[in-house]
């Protein structure tokens, strides 16, 4: 596992942006994993720059999401479909975009469904991600077990608090998701975690340094051989 600790938020999205155009140059066809959360909003908006300015081209590249709640309608301004449209997708010219599809009349025929065709694509060559507090990665809550296929589950109490601050009323926050399972995010060709500010310094420290276990979910990237994290300062204090 390899950490680079950058000296602030915005340095940390110009390096993850960079390490997006690095893998477009290398393969224009790439598959992308990508994530949502307040985290990587910089990094997208660095690559809408970029686009903008002529130094990267989606136009053969597809993209994964990792997760969405469930249920949630893609019109609901707090879905990762519409976060995703309004803060990547609607400015930037990907040839193919996937998100589990929180509408899907049944969950577990979604989630094999998406397994599918991350498969049918080729697999994800770069995997972005993010990290709840709590370890997360994706909607993969700590827990007994490693799940390892796209899967529908309930969120962890301390996420329905954390993620109450983008919702009206912590009420309104959904209790389920479709997220990616451990499985498929460890077949990510590289992956690159983002983690930004103090609150996370403690889980960035039990990912890199400590126990390999499904309390801590993020741990289990140890077991991957291309993994990067790139930290600012604050979250990378105690590495
Ligand atoms: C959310 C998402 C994760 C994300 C994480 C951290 O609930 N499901 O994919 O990485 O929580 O979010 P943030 O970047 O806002 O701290």
């Amino acid at each position: 596992m390899k950490v680079l600790v950058q000296k602030n938020y915005e340095e940390l999205s110009k390096k993850a942006a960079e390490i997006i155009k690095a893998q477009l140059a290398e393969k224009p066809d790439s598959v992308f994993g990508l994530a949502t959360g307040g985290t990587p909003g910089g990094t997208y908006e660095e690559i809408i720059r970029m686009y903008k300015a002529g130094e990267v081209d989606f136009s053969r590249a597809t993209a994964f999401n990792l997760d969405e709640y469930y249920p949630i309608k893609k019109t609901s301004d707090q879905s990762y479909y519409y976060f995703m449209q309004k803060n990547l997708f609607d400015h930037v010219n990907f040839a193919k975009t996937f998100i589990p599809n929180g509408e899907a009349a049944d969950a577990a025929t979604e989630c094999a469904a998406y397994d599918e065709k991350i498969a049918a694509h080729g697999g994800i060559d770069l995997q972005i991600l993010g990290i709840g507090g709590n370890g997360h990665i994706g909607f993969n809550e700590p827990g007994d077990e490693f799940i390892a296929a796209t899967h529908h589950t309930p969120l962890d109490e301390s996420t329905i608090k954390a993620n109450a601050r983008f919702f009206a009323d912590v009420s309104e926050v959904p209790r389920h998701s479709l997220t990616m399972g451990i499985g498929t995010i460890m077949q990510a060709k590289k992956i690159i975690l983002l983690a930004s500010g103090a609150g996370k310094a403690d889980i960035i420290q039990k990912t890199v340094r400590g126990a390999i276990t499904p309390q801590v979910p993020a741990s289990v990237l140890q077991l991957h051989p291309n993994v990067t994290i790139i930290a600012d300062t604050e979250a990378g204090k105690l590495v």
